[in-house]
This record gives C-alpha cells, sequence and structure tokens, in this order.
C-alpha cells in the first residue's frame, strides 16, 4: 500500500516517481480519495522539482486513460489537429479550419470554453446567431462526410483527470510547470484521436511562458511525448507581448477572422495563420511545407477557403449574414502625440475581460459583444486626440483601467 504523503514527500526531496506512484496520486485526486491540500502539496512539488521524461509520459498516460479515447478512424485521411497553449486575441483556429478544409484535409475538432480574459473557440463559434455547438456523434459522422469540417464542444469526457488538476493549479500557482503543461495538452490531443498535432507554443507577457527557454524546453517535451506516442508534432513559438490581430473579444473575433479568410487582413494574424495551416496540410497531404503552403495561399486567394466558411457556419445553423456587434462603442483617445512603442497584451486582455468579454468562474455568462478593437499598429505616428482603441460593452457606465495599454513615446 503506497503512502499518499510518501509519495509527496519522495517529488519534495527531487526523487523520481515510478508509474505506480503517479497513478495512486493522481487517479486517487480523481476519485476523491486524495484530497485538494494534498495534490496542491504535490503539484507544487512538481514546479519546483520538475518531472523526468518517463514521469511525463507516465502521467500524460494516467490523463488519456482517465476518461474516453475517440475514435476518429470513421474520416479518411490523417487527421491533424492543432492546439495554441493560449493567446489574446488568439483566433487562428476559426482561420486555419476552413483554409486546411479546403485543401481536401479533414479537419474535426473538439474545442472548448475559456476561462480567463476572453472566451475559447467554442465561445466565438457561439456568439454567432444560432450557431449549434453541442452535436451528436451522427450529427459529427456525417458532418465530417459532407463537408469535411466540424468543430463541436466535446461529446466525450476526453481527460477529465486533467481538466480537475489543471482546476487546481489555476488556483495554486501551479499553471507554469513544463511538464504539467505538456501533458495536459498532449492528453487531450491524443485523447481527441488526432494523428497528427501541430502546436502554437505562445511566448509573452500575455502567454503562460514568459521566456523563450522556456518555450524551447516546453517544444521539446511536446515532440518527445508525440514520438512515445508514434504522433508526429510540430511546433511554432509565436510571441504573444502583444495582442493578435485588432480585435478581442469573442464576436468581433469571429469579425476579424472573417475578414481574414475575405483577403482584407495582413500582417501577424494572417502570417500566422498561413504557418499553421501550412504545416497542418502539408502533415495530412504528406507533402513538403512549402507545396502546402502554395495550396494554402492558394485557396485563400481563390476564395475556396472563405467558401468553405460560410458552408461550415451555415451547416452548424450559423446566421453568417447577420454578423454584428450590438454593443455601446467608447472610444479611447491618445492623451499626448509620438510614436505607439508597445499593446499590452495582458492589459487589454484585462480590459476585454472588465467590459464582459471573459468569464471568471466557469458558470460566468459572457457577453458575446464586447471586447476591444486596436486601431492602431506598432509604429505608427500617433497625435493627441487619435483614436487608439474602441470598446464595446453593454456594462452601463463602465469604469476602464486604461493603465499600461499603450506605450506611447
Ligand atoms: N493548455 C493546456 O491545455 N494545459 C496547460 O496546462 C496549459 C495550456
Amino acid at each position: 500500500m503506497i503512502m499518499i504523503l510518501d509519495i509527496i514527500n519522495k517529488k519534495a526531496n527531487k526523487y523520481e516517481l515510478t508509474k505506480e506512484e503517479l497513478e495512486t496520486i493522481f487517479m486517487g485526486y480523481l476519485n476523491n480519495e486524495v484530497k485538494d491540500y494534498q495534490m496542491s502539496a504535490f503539484l507544487m512539488a512538481i514546479c519546483i522539482n520538475d518531472m523526468s521524461d518517463s514521469e511525463v509520459f507516465a502521467l500524460t498516460d494516467i490523463f488519456i486513460k482517465s476518461g474516453d479515447v475517440l475514435d476518429l478512424s470513421f474520416i479518411d485521411g490523417i487527421k491533424v489537429d492543432k492546439h495554441s497553449t493560449g493567446g489574446v486575441g488568439d483566433k487562428t483556429t476559426l482561420i486555419i479550419a476552413p483554409l486546411v478544409a479546403s485543401c481536401n484535409v479533414p479537419v474535426i475538432k473538439m474545442s472548448g470554453r475559456g476561462l480567463g480574459y476572453t472566451g475559447g473557440t467554442i465561445d466565438k463559434l457561439e456568439s454567432i446567431e444560432g450557431f449549434r455547438v453541442v452535436l451528436t456523434e451522427d450529427e459529427i459522422k456525417n458532418q465530417a462526410r459532407d463537408i469535411g469540417l466540424v468543430i463541436t464542444s466535446q461529446t466525450k469526457d476526453l481527460a477529465p483527470l486533467d481538466k480537475k488538476v489543471y482546476a487546481l493549479r489555476d488556483v495554486t500557482a501551479t499553471t507554469n510547470s513544463i511538464p504539467l503543461i505538456a501533458s495536459s495538452i498532449m492528453s487531450k490531443k491524443i485523447a481527441g484521436g488526432a494523428d497528427k498535432i501541430v502546436i502554437d507554443i505562445k511566448v509573452g507577457c500575455g502567454a503562460l511562458l514568459k521566456t523563450m527557454e522556456e518555450a524551447k524546453r516546453l517544444e521539446s517535451l511536446l515532440i518527445k511525448i508525440g514520438s512515445y506516442y508514434q504522433k508526429e508534432v510540430r511546433t511554432i513559438i509565436s510571441n504573444m507581448d502583444r495582442p493578435l490581430g485588432h480585435n478581442i473579444g469573442n464576436k468581433l473575433e469571429v469579425l476579424e477572422a472573417f475578414e481574414v479568410l475575405k483577403g482584407n487582413v495582413k500582417g501577424e494574424l494572417l502570417n500566422l495563420s498561413l504557418d499553421l495551416a501550412s504545416k497542418m496540410v502539408s502533415m495530412g497531404k504528406e507533402i513538403s511545407e512549402r507545396e502546402a503552403r502554395d495550396e494554402v495561399v492558394e485557396n485563400l486567394n481563390n476564395g475556396k477557403a472563405l467558401n468553405k466558411f460560410l458552408e461550415f457556419v451555415r451547416y452548424q445553423h450559423g446566421d453568417i449574414d447577420n454578423l454584428k456587434t450590438d454593443a455601446k462603442v467608447y472610444n479611447i483617445k491618445a492623451n499626448k502625440s509620438g510614436a505607439l512603442k508597445d499593446i499590452n497584451a495582458l492589459a487589454i486582455a484585462k480590459l476585454s475581460e472588465s467590459l464582459g468579454a471573459g468569464r471568471k468562474n466557469k458558470d460566468d455568462t459572457i457577453d458575446y459583444n464586447a471586447g476591444v478593437v486596436i486601431k492602431k499598429e506598432i509604429g505608427d505616428e500617433i497625435k493627441e486626440g487619435d483614436v487608439l482603441a474602441s470598446l464595446y460593452t453593454n456594462i452601463d457606465n463602465p469604469n476602464f483601467n486604461l493603465e499600461g495599454i499603450f506605450e506611447i513615446s
């Protein structure tokens, strides 16, 4: 009989744990035999003393086996999934999914709601009037066969242990452990039935990882876990000191993704979307990234990706023809002149949440119309009185905290 305190002590004293020990403490936690305070101490010991590769593989396996594993073999072709470690204004899934599907690589994605400053992909899609995010398995199969693109909320209980551990990590300052992040991400992707996985690792003030060194370590662990499960993993490390694109907030992000697919947006959001989509198409079709990029760019330019997006939204009953934000608009004006040096992602995220676009607790309701639209680019010459951003909210007499958002000098 392994004692929980012995396991915690062993990690606190920097010894490597066996799979059996990890299973005892983690499954015990899922079954409510191990208490929150014990798991908190254990997670903190992991944060401080790290995990060996074999501990990480064992933990990933325990997370996967704690719930259902999706079987997507009914869909022909290689199924490539994409994950982002999370960023402000990150709406790339809405752009990439139709881009990739328009190149005849199937995209069947189970996404989540967001907890934190902004919504998740499911919240963003739900901001489209009528859009159905809850689909039955038969509906998913039919839609996958008909149009090769489905984005739905989880139908099965995938990696429930990760969900429980993540909720505790969120409130015990144990989110930024790289082995815990790696096993959390990979267990969900593998349980979700992916054959191959592309991961966008965000680094910067608005991301979980603050330094390039941390991002590199996570990258190497994700690839190692992938090869342990014989699943190819490719990664991109992208900047999250600044928000991605101009719009932050659920419906505003759908609107911006729509504009990208119409060919009306250039810059970092488009470039990152093309990079990620090219990796997915390259892996799905087993062609070079250069060939894949040519296809992706062609389908953006010839309107096939846009048509796939429209087909997908309509298939899931979304009213894409009447997509507009319904909120009061307040303009933030520059209080001095100079060059725009920085737009702080974290400060924008907090502002967006205060306008109603995010949720602090999982049962909070989101105002889909709320958010921020940034009107200027880094490097722009700003004159006092210029509009820097428009804020959308339905909160009466809102009290905005604009501190630290725009650096002008
Ligand atoms: N994303 C996840 O899914 N899990 C983590 O632990 C961090 C980011």
